[in-house]
């Protein structure tokens, strides 16, 4: 996606050969014309799928699912990272293990809001070694929910996450994908090479 190619080269800043900053239009302030563009995309790219639900996790990922389901008239949901009070039993876990801050959360989503039938479109800012990704996938089935993909607006192609989700033959759209993040400079994966 062009549009988001050219925020990453103007705003991203490169914090090391890991790790991509984009706090001035996804993971702090918000860029919602961009934003409403990625919903846009993500709505055409699944249009065709009869989705019935987005499902993504807190905080990141709500506003890309949020404008994705505007735009193809369907909730979306997060996964909470804590219990809230109003929440009891009545939840689908899944641990989630970051590599990255080497510790391990439990995400949960009220049984009220996922229902056996649905179609599931997973949405999620960052793709990097996937545990958030797969932790979503497992509450899907809980659910006998269908997934029918995923939707990334960053991927970090150099990461294995991609990969490993790609394997499971699981359809993912990754809006911008990072080829490399080495010397400073970010390089994307030309589309149709993922
Ligand atoms: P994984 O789910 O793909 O395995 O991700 P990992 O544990 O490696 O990442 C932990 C957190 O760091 C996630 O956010 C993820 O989105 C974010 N992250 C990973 N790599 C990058 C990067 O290069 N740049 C930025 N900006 N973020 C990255 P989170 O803790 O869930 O936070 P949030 O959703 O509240 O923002
Ligand atoms: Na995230
Ligand atoms: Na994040």
């Amino acid at each position: 996606m062009k549009q988001l190619q050219e925020k990453i080269m103007q705003e991203g800043k490169v914090l090391s050969d890991q790790v991509l900053k984009v706090d001035s239009f996804l993971n702090h302030q918000i860029d919602p014309p961009l934003m409403k563009a990625v919903g846009e995309e993500f709505a055409e790219r699944f249009k065709e799928d009869g989705i019935t639900k987005i499902l993504s996790i807190e905080s990141s990922g709500i506003a890309p699912a949020m404008m994705t389901g505007l735009v193809l008239g369907v909730p979306a949901i997060f996964a909470r990272k804590r219990k809230s009070l109003t929440m009891s039993d009545h939840l689908f876990t899944a641990d989630v293990h970051s590599f990255t801050k080497n510790e391990t959360n439990e995400i949960s989503v009220s049984k009220d809001f996922l229902k056996k039938g649905d179609k599931i479109l997973v949405i999620d800012d960052f793709l990097a070694n996937g545990q958030a990704v797969l932790g979503l996938l497992d509450i899907v089935e809980q659910a006998e929910a269908e997934l029918v993909g995923v939707g990334i607006v960053i991927e970090k192609g150099f990461q294995p996450g991609g990969t490993m989700i790609r394997e499971k033959g699981i359809r993912v759209e990754s809006l911008a994908i990072l080829e490399s993040l080495e010397d400073g400079k970010v390089e994307f994966r030309e589309e149709g090479t993922s």
